[in-house]
């Protein structure tokens, strides 16, 4: 492959672009689209999102230690880009957008009843890096459309039609499996099992 060199910027696109819902310490509540989130560990569940610090969420989340992750889909993409264009401090963006809000299991903050998953999030630590802070938060609890869940358990991420923000658009994530976690190993041992299958 030849590649051609540009200044450092991040291109790890694409990751779904999500709606962050906060609340302050008089029941305020808010929401606002970021791009800038991330998965860091598996075990306790965490995640980094970077949040600059003129944002009214940024106060909000600061303020409570909590915020709930609501992923949106592509019928939602006019709300997304509404809500991150738009700060909380000149509107209401839930009644503008006609959110409806729905209790939280461990959280104070509501999630977002029309976005198929939900993550409570509590924040762990504050990191400033410049433009952005990252907020370290562990995922206290996850909650996932019905219709996305088969008959054995297994959560359907792919067919929640969840949307993605590269370089100033918005795109739809591909919803076709390219194969399952461990397949380019399974393919190798099931030949073997073939290939031994034939020797006898
Ligand atoms: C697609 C998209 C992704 C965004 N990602 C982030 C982000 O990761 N972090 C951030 O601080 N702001 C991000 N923004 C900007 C905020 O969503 C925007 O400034 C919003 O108006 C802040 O709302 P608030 O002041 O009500 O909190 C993004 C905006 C868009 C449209």
């Amino acid at each position: 492959m030849t590649k051609k060199t540009f200044k450092g910027s991040v291109m790890l696109n694409p990751v779904p672009v999500v709606l962050i819902t906060s609340m302050n310490s008089n029941g305020n509540i808010n929401v606002f689209t970021v791009g800038w989130i991330g998965t860091a560990c598996t075990k306790p569940p965490m995640i980094t999102v970077a949040i600059r610090p003129e944002r009214l969420s940024y106060e909000y989340i600061k303020e409570s230690g909590e915020f709930v992750v609501n992923l949106p889909t592509r019928s939602q993409t006019k709300k997304v880009d509404y809500c991150g264009v738009r700060s909380g401090r000149r509107t209401d963006k839930i009644s503008d957008m006609g959110f409806s809000l729905e209790e939280s299991e461990v959280v104070s903050v509501p999630m977002l009843k029309d976005c198929p998953i939900a993550m409570e999030c509590k924040v762990k630590s504050i990191i400033p890096l410049g433009t952005h802070d990252l907020f370290l938060a562990e995922i206290l609890s996850v909650h996932v459309e019905e219709n996305l869940i088969d008959s054995n358990g297994k959560i359907h991420l792919e067919k929640a039609d969840l949307i993605t923000y590269s370089h100033g658009e918005y795109y739809p994530l591909a919803s076709i499996s390219l194969g399952k976690f461990g397949y380019s190993v399974q393919k190798k041992v099931e030949r073997k099992k073939i290939n031994k299958k034939k020797d006898r």
